[in-house]
């Protein structure tokens, strides 16, 4: 924790780029030496779960204080096609998929498909939105604090599978992933025999 976060609570920007390490070292993992194909495809799972969460999450929170501070365009670039619906699209496919039934080999190209966007889009977040919005007037410690409880507390309603057709923006994206993440968290358990990871 900086030193800046001390009384204030940590930023959501913080938070968020957490996050984004938390992908690249899962994904550096899964294309490490010794991993078989049981390995890869709970880590696959794994992935896809934290980064159906975390998309939720900005969704609810941050691409919403996005649109009203920078506008739309900037909003929408980030939930379009080079991002977030490019990313849930690639990441529901890889959901249908897994290693026994197409190989490896076939898996792994597809969620090579979605992280290579999932990092192009991280790239665009941290080095051009961020830096643009905490030059704003008015993106202070206390609202970048704010956001990172708001953050946090829609990680614990979050879908924790892609739903690329979900709607995508508030009210009904939190009213959608409030009423879809028991069931995901249903499918979760049965597929991470009873022990889902918590990344929050
Ligand atoms: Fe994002
Ligand atoms: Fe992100």
């Amino acid at each position: 924790m900086a030193a800046s976060d001390v009384q204030t609570g940590p930023s959501v920007i913080s938070m968020i780029n957490e996050d984004h390490r938390l992908f690249k070292q899962l994904w550096n993992e899964y294309n490490g030496p010794n991993m078989n194909g049981e390995m890869k495809q709970k880590l696959g799972w794994s992935l896809i779960r934290a980064i159906a969460m975390h998309s939720a999450a900005e969704e609810e929170v941050m691409y919403p204080e996005i649109r009203k501070r920078l506008g739309s365009e900037a909003a929408d670039h980030l939930l379009g096609d080079d991002g977030h619906q490019a990313i849930k699209k690639l990441l529901f496919e890889a959901n249908y998929m897994s290693v026994e039934k197409n190989g490896e080999a076939t898996y792994t190209a597809k969620l090579s498909e979605a992280m290579k966007v999932l990092f192009h889009h991280i790239e665009d977040e941290e080095t051009r939105t961020w830096p643009r919005f905490e030059s704003l007037p008015g993106v202070d410690a206390d609202l970048l604090s704010h956001l990172g409880m708001k953050f946090d507390a829609a990680k614990h309603h979050a879908v924790t599978r892609p739903h690329p057709w979900a709607p995508n923006k508030p009210p009904l994206n939190v009213l959608a992933n409030t009423m879809t993440s028991p069931l995901d968290g249903a499918l979760d358990m049965w597929r991470f025999g009873g022990n889902p990871p918590r990344y929050y």
